[in-house]
């Protein structure tokens, strides 16, 4: 099986057939969503909250995100790999923005990357696009507004507010974006926008009519337990397994059943 690539995140929409993407970070866990058959891995800057420990988004930095994706490039045989553009790498002007998002090519062996923002990053995605770097737009909740936004809210859900957000995916796909990825915005708008784009649209908590899916991998296997968002779905609960086998660990080294002799050299 060959990689995925950006044509077949565009011949999946044309043939109906979804989109599967989910985040990692880090090399054992790479290496299972690949396993999985999961078309596209997103290395998103959420690994600030679900790796690191952060508050939110923003303290990642461009020198972490370029490290997360090493790890998971040397692990995937068949995902396309998209890095995300971390707080203050593309914001600042369309320089940084391509020399940051070349980083992850050339450093990181990414074979796209994502930004957030929709009019607002309209030059930065012009611009990547012509430099051959394939970029995914965000719009929707974009959690590295949070400031402004005030908090991790539904977006589009006022006539006004959705008519924006229609004009912004234009925009960005206009602007040269291979795809779109819709955050926590009503599905029936998800829907309009999906029907009247040519580039897929990816969502997360933006209902079943995107042309894919996203969700944060430490959601959906139960590694993150500071909240669930709504739309996400949590599949397994591999902190509560690991605590389990980490208990019996130590309670076995206190009643001197492990090591035992199987696990001892004669
Ligand atoms: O950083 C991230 O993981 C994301 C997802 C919410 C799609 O942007």
């Amino acid at each position: 099986m060959s990689k995925f690539t950006v044509q077949d995140f565009l011949n999946k929409k044309k043939n109906g057939s979804k989109i599967t993407m989910l985040t990692a970070y880090d090399y054992p866990f790479a290496q299972i969503v690949d396993a999985a058959g999961i078309d596209s891995i997103l290395v998103g800057d959420s690994l600030g909250m679900v790796v690191q420990g952060h508050e939110n988004t923003l303290p990642v930095t461009m020198d972490e995100m370029i490290y997360h994706t090493k790890m998971v490039t040397r692990a995937v045989k068949n995902a396309m790999v998209i890095g995300d553009m971390p707080f203050m790498s593309y914001q600042t002007g369309i320089y940084d923005a391509v020399r940051n998002a070349g980083r992850f090519l050339k450093e990181a062996g990414a074979a796209a990357v994502k930004l957030e923002g929709g009019a607002e990053s309209a030059e930065q995605i012009k611009a990547m696009s012509k430099s051959d770097i394939p970029v995914m737009a965000h719009i929707g909740l974009t959690p590295q507004s949070i400031h402004r936004t005030g908090g991790y809210k539904v977006q589009g859900k006022s006539d006004e507010a959705a008519k924006r957000l229609i004009e912004e995916a234009r925009i960005v796909e206009n602007a040269g974006a291979f795809a779109l990825l819709m955050e926590a915005i009503p599905m029936e708008l998800a829907r309009t926008i999906t029907e009247e784009l040519t580039i897929p649209t990816i969502g997360i908590g933006a209902g079943p009519y995107c042309n894919g899916q996203i969700l944060v991998l430490h959601d959906v296997i139960g590694l993150f337990e500071r909240f669930l968002p709504k739309f996400a779905k949590q599949y397994t609960n591999l902190k509560t397994e690991a605590l389990n086998a980490i208990i019996t660990y130590r309670e076995e080294i206190e009643k001197g059943v492990f090591p035992s002799e199987d696990e001892s050299f004669k």
